[in-house]
């Protein structure tokens, strides 16, 4: 009954503000002991010894796991810290654990292990490493992509733009650290996990552990937050499950917010040469994007900064190159929009850059450069409705007010700028199953081994399947985050949405005709004998088409029918599309106001419009869009990991030093879509908007700061001591 697009208000709301939803650490299992994690402080070298006897001997403790003790796991991913050896690759890696009947008598006797290493010379100058990078790819897709000339296209420019942008290390802070509670069942083991990939976290223990698959389950109801950071399996979670295979009680490990810092994934830094060539009218020659980023020595992540380039603006000549720089410190990973955030602020900075250059309103310049195709593969977008965003964007923002000149707008003693920018996110969708259980209570199950990471997919998933059966969302029941359920993809890349409704409509689809069937083939229906194409449901009732007063209630047929559920699981498969190119794309305008005595930015609004296909939900859109944008404002002004340069060591490892904006950062916030679905995506039209909302905002609010200041500033963040030089 149309509950698809309404803003209906979060089914797992109340759970939340109340405290019933269940996170991850909050399991009460009976025997439950608590592990600590004691982590390296040198950032390269080995272990030569550790004495844990003090730690052994301290109130509570239960075992103290060590690379000396632990057990051997048969196939321990190398990628992770698991007690298998002496190494130490980066300074904070878990090197030890120490279980407890408590959590401080654990971390009280972590406190007491003493270390001895024999370090070596760790990497830690990411610019030394430049000379000595290689070509990174990511996850399946290549790191360099090039066509055209880019040379030549750059000898026939008539203006040039070649500036760095660099991007510092930032860290993901959920409201919810990582947590994990394992439990062991003779050979079969349950964890907790505060995952965004049930799936992955199953198999991957499944494999090290050398158990088949399905002797692991892995449940995550409800997550305060993922960002990426919980895309991945991490050391702590297979060590909890070692813990508590060798003392035989469940154990959890919650990691402390410094803890955060380093063995659970940060962005990279990057370093972002951005080269652009243009005619004098402002149309593009040619772009050269080239992307230094740090990974670590075990493993290499890639940021994909120069990913949007791949698909912003028309241009013949474009070259796209990643290259990564080996540190010491711990693999970073995916951070909401991973590479699209830093790659729009660089290329998006350039051209504002440009468009100084030549005098050129911003705007007109993208509208100039406008790609009515992928400017690589030239096949067309599956949708693309930027093009309204720019247009839609400027006048609710008020653009045409905006005096061209940097300085040339105060409020008070406030400078003002406004500034804008691109914003695009790839659509993503995977393959993905579900069920739908018609229940004889009159209530619908719908169920998938998916997860809300805060996006809403509770809310989604009970829309969908209200829609889907024309029931009310009152009466649908969503689960989630339990491997026992069909599996979904990842939790990331923007992907839930158009991954799981469509498995949802086809489970419900499959279970409607099960129910017809079933009237049909009921003597004592009053739909006995009717061709299914002359039956249908709607509102609980099973009703001829050409007689619509001739129905039954489901749970009336279900009564009748030994009072047994009706369910189906559908499987829906995607591949990606050789003739469509498929983008979110959207408009991100900014205002700042600049105290120019103190060097304060203050951003009073910003106005975004989004081409992301058709919103199943207005309310949980918005918070989406308005969680990206607040998380550029971010970009722009406050994030930054500080590594010290001789110990690896992360300096503001914690919440009071790593800033983030609080509310009073923000300002108005306004947010809205065009809504054209995107069906060749997937049924719905529904594309993913968890991620675009941080991309080209960071490099709106830079260009709003040149604006107002005349100053550009390329590396971030723009912190005041910078504004004051
Ligand atoms: Mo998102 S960074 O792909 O979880």
């Amino acid at each position: 009954m149309g509950s698809l697009g309404q803003p209906l208000t979060r089914v797992d709301g109340r759970l939340k503000v109340t405290g019933a939803a269940k996170y991850s650490a909050e399991f009460p299992l009976a025997g439950l002991a608590y592990a600590a994690i004691v982590q390296s402080t040198i950032p390269s070298g080995r272990i030569t010894g550790m004495d844990t006897q003090a730690a052994e001997h301290s109130d509570g403790v239960l075992a103290v796991l060590t690379p000396a003790n632990a057990p051997k796991l048969p196939a321990p991913e190398s990628r992770l810290s698991l007690l298998q050896n002496d190494q130490v690759f980066y300074n904070g890696q878990p090197i030890a654990i120490v279980v407890a009947d408590t959590l401080h008598e654990a971390q009280h006797a972590a406190s007491l292990v003493r270390v001895r290493y024999e370090p070596t010379t760790p990497k830690l100058n990411f610019e030394a490493g430049f000379p000595f990078s290689y070509p990174g790819s990511y996850v399946g897709e290549p790191g360099d992509v090039s066509w055209g000339d880019v040379d030549k296209g750059l000898r026939e420019a008539e203006v040039k733009i070649d500036q760095v942008y660099t991007t510092p290390i930032q860290h993901h802070n959920p409201m919810e650290p990582h947590a994990t509670i394992a439990q062991w069942d003779g050979d079969r083991l349950t964890v907790h996990d505060a995952t965004q990939y049930i799936t992955n976290v199953k198999r991957s223990l499944a494999k090290m552990f050398g158990l088949p698959e399905d002797n692991v389950r892995v449940i995550s109801l409800f997550l305060g937050g993922g960002f990426g950071c919980k895309g991945q399996v991490w050391s702590h979670v297979p060590l909890a499950a070692m813990a508590a295979r060798k003392l035989n009680r469940p154990v959890k490990i919650v990691l402390e917010r410094p803890q955060m810092f380093g063995p659970v994934g940060a962005r990279p830094r990057t370093h972002q040469r951005v080269t652009l060539g243009a005619t004098r009218e402002g149309k593009l020659t040619a772009i050269r994007h080239e992307v230094h980023a740090h990974t670590s020595v075990i493993e290499d992540y890639l940021e994909p900064s120069a990913f949007p380039t791949r698909v912003m603006y028309a241009c013949a000549n474009i070259a796209t190159i990643h290259r990564l720089v080996p540190l010491n410190l711990g693999t970073p990973t995916y951070m909401r929009a991973p590479g699209v955030a830093t790659g729009t602020y660089a290329l998006e900075v350039a051209m504002d850059e440009l468009a100084c250059q030549i005098k050129v309103d911003p705007l007109e310049l993208r509208l100039r450069n406008y790609a009515e195709a992928d400017p690589h593969t030239g096949n067309p977008f599956s949708e693309k409705s930027l093009r309204e965003c720019y247009l839609r964007g400027a006048e609710r923002f008020g653009w045409s007010k905006r005096s061209p000149e940097p300085r040339s707008m105060q409020r008070g003693s406030e400078l003002i700028g406004w500034g804008m920018a691109t914003e695009t996110y790839p659509a993503v969708r995977d393959s993905a199953s579900a069920l739908v259980r018609l229940q004889p209570d009159g209530r619908v199950l719908v169920a998938s081994g998916t997860h809300d990471i805060g996006t809403g997919m509770y809310t989604i998933m009970t829309q969908v399947a209200a829609d889907a059966f024309g029931l009310s969302p009152d009466l649908i029941d969503a689960r989630l985050g339990d491997t026992t359920f069909p599996k979904a993809p990842i939790s990331a890349g923007s992907m839930s949405t158009a991954s799981v409704t469509p498995a949802i409509q086809a489970a419900a689809e499959e279970c409607k005709l099960k129910l017809l069937k079933l009237a049909a083939g009921d003597s004592q229906s009053p739909l006995r004998g009717m061709a299914l194409e002359d039956l249908d449901f709607k509102d609980g009732r099973i009703f001829q088409k050409s007689a619509p007063n001739r129905s039954e209630h489901f749970t009336a047929l279900l009564a009748r029918n030994g009072g047994r559920p009706i369910e189906t699981t559908a499987h829906t498969e995607f591949e990606e599309s050789e003739r469509y190119s498929m983008h979110s794309f959207g408009a991100v305008f900014a205002e700042v106001a600049v105290d120019p005595h103190l060097g304060v930015v203050r951003v009073p609004r910003v106005v975004a419009v989004y081409d992301v296909g058709r919103l199943l939900n207005e309310k949980t859109a918005k918070s989406q869009f308005i969680g990206g944008i607040v998380w550029g404002i971010s970009l722009a002004l406050h994030e930054n990991t500080y590594v010290d340069a001789r110990t690896g060591r992360i300096v503001n490892a914690n919440l009071a030093d790593y800033l983030v904006p609080v509310n009073a950062d923000i300002g108005e916030i306004d947010v809205s879509a065009i809504g054209i679905p995107d069906t060749k995506l997937d049924p719905l039209g529904a594309r993913g908007i968890g991620e675009i909302g941080i991309t080209g905002t960071g490099a709106a609010i830079a260009n709003a700061i040149y604006h107002a200041t005349g100053k550009r500033f390329r590396h971030l963040p723009i912190t005041p001591d910078k504004l004051l030089v």
